[in-house]
């Protein structure tokens, strides 16, 4: 699924946070965006899946040629549309297992027609959904920690987990804030991995919101800057990095 932003503005009071933003996401691509801190990737985000309204510009979505505004629609109607994120600070339900975690995200819509009531087919449904859920995480080597909270996870499960709950929800487009952020190498590397997977295997796009940058290079084939709220650079990674717009912007220049 491709995602467009069009010169998109958004203020707190006085603060500029994204400042005329356009931006072209082709579908089944992996797009990177960095800038210094309080640049505006973060509400980028919350912009794009309907957390924020912004003053100006447009957000649209769709398949090929065929684009939906989905400006000013609610987070969940977007989520709908199979757009997931992924947030700084990881956000799973600390009550619930890995598994539970993951069966929240399954499209119980699917269960809720009437026929379904009147055949008591909720087992099987939910039969479904578990099954799905297993998969996954056998899939992508987590059996072992499918019955295990968040709080006894590592940094780096959590981003996977977090990551993993989009094809639950069949996402088509996974929107992730800082993956790499506070977890080892290897697994920073393995994520990469799982990026890369679901993007050839299951033509999901993804956008990639990282500091990281060594490791965000290796992950995706096309950079955008921010700075000020403003789009500074876009290019392939190669070129970006050695732009020296960036590197004055990470210099702080
Ligand atoms: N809810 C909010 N209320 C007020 N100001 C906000 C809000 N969210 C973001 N801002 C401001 O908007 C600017 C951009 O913030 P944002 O979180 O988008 O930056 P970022 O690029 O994600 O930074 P970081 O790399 O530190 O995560 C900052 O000046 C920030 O203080
Ligand atoms: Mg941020």
């Amino acid at each position: 699924m491709r995602v467009v932003v069009e010169k998109l503005t958004k203020r707190f009071g006085g603060v500029v946070a994204l400042d005329d933003v356009s931006m072209e996401v082709p579908s089944s691509s992996k797009v990177g965006i960095i800038g210094p801190n309080g640049s505006g990737k973060t509400t980028l985000f919350n912009v794009i899946t309907g957390y924020y309204t912004p003053e100006k510009g447009k957000v649209l979505i769709g398949d090929g040629k065929k684009l939906t505004d989905i400006t000013g629609w609610n987070p969940n109607e977007i989520a709908r549309l199979g757009v997931v994120r992924t947030f700084q600070i990881p956000r799973l339900i600390p009550s619930l297992t890995v598994l539970e975690n993951l069966l929240i995200f399954y499209d119980y819509n699917r269960c809720a027609s009437i026929g379904y009531a009147l055949r008591r087919k909720w087992l099987e449904c939910e039969k479904k959904a578990v099954s799905k859920a297993m998969g996954i995480l056998r899939e992508f080597g987590l059996l072992e920690i499918s019955n295990k909270k968040p709080s006894e996870l590592s940094a780096g499960h959590l981003k996977l987990v977090e990551t993993l709950r989009g094809l639950m929800a069949d996402a088509r487009v996974f929107l992730l804030d800082e993956p790499f952020a506070g977890i080892e190498t290897w697994m920073a590397r393995r994520l990469i991995e799982v990026i890369k997977m679901i993007n050839s295997e299951r033509k999901a796009t993804f956008i990639v919101i990282e500091h990281r940058i060594s490791e965000l290079l290796e992950g995706v084939d096309y950079i955008y800057v921010l700075h000020n709220g403003r789009l500074l650079a876009e290019g392939k990674p190669g070129e970006v990095i050695n732009d020296e717009r960036v590197v004055k912007a990470y210099l702080g220049g």
